[in-house]
């Protein structure tokens, strides 16, 4: 019998899912999957296919991206990370770029790449074991996964993150900058028509403006806990 369970996290932009789903995916010896990776992965062929100088809503422009795209996870020893290759080519690094970042939330709004990269991200999780994060996981990827969570934070505090990570892979920007495109960011994905941001029911709203990393490990693994004893599953 499988024991595993898919861990679902959804959340704003820069609310720290993915630092907290991957200290998860370790803990439990889990898989990690970024989903938002993956809309970023999509949005770099777009740009080096020029598709958003030509028109971006005609579809039949990513039809030939969409039917040959290959997502892997491989796991990188000396970052002590997973990296994402697309058609074989480690993008892990170009799509944290502002460049791509500016320009995602368009491509997250066409219905076709999100059918397509639901059907990838649903397959992903066929053997359960995953923590997956992103903006609709719990709602409509996984709406049956054992754990739903929502992160959530202050504007302020989530710029000052991406701003940081932003400098630290030495991009010039202002923290101004960034918080204007989170917060244009947020707008986009909670007012799109298909698959809004939203909070289902079911989760667990975590807020982590003022919680440390391990505030929020303790948390989860209480929730783990609960899960384990009411269902008497191993996990
Ligand atoms: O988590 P992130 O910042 O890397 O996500 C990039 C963009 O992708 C974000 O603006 C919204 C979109 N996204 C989405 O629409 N659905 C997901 N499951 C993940 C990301």
């Amino acid at each position: 019998m499988n024991h595993k369970i898919i861990i679902a996290i959804d959340g704003y932009s820069s609310s720290g899912k993915s630092t907290l789903a991957k200290e998860i995916s370790k803990k439990l010896k889990y898989k990690y999957i970024d989903t938002g990776a993956m809309y970023r992965g999509i949005t770099l062929l777009a740009i080096r296919k020029k598709i958003f100088n030509s028109d971006l809503w005609n579809i039949q422009n990513f039809m030939p991206v969409l039917r040959d795209i290959n997502f892997k996870l491989r796991w990188n020893k000396k970052l002590n990370g997973t990296d994402i290759f697309l058609n074989e080519e480690n993008i892990q690094s170009e799509i944290r770029s502002l460049k791509i970042t500016k320009k995602v939330s368009l491509i997250a709004q066409i219905p076709e790449i999100r059918e397509k990269l639901t059907l990838i991200q649903k397959n992903f999780g066929e053997k359960k074991g995953i923590v997956m994060d992103g903006r609709d996981i719990g709602h409509s990827v996984f709406p049956k996964s054992e754990l739903k969570i929502f992160m959530k934070g202050s504007i302020e505090v989530r710029s000052y993150r991406r701003y940081q990570d932003l400098k630290k892979r030495g991009e010039e920007v202002s923290y101004e900058e960034v918080k204007k495109n989170i917060i244009h960011r947020d707008i986009m994905d909670t007012s799109r028509k298909i698959s809004p941001l939203k909070k289902s029911i079911d989760s667990i709203e975590i807020d982590n403006t003022f919680l440390s990393i391990e505030e929020q490990l303790n948390l989860i693994f209480q929730l783990i806990n609960k899960i384990k004893k009411n269902n008497h599953i191993i996990v």
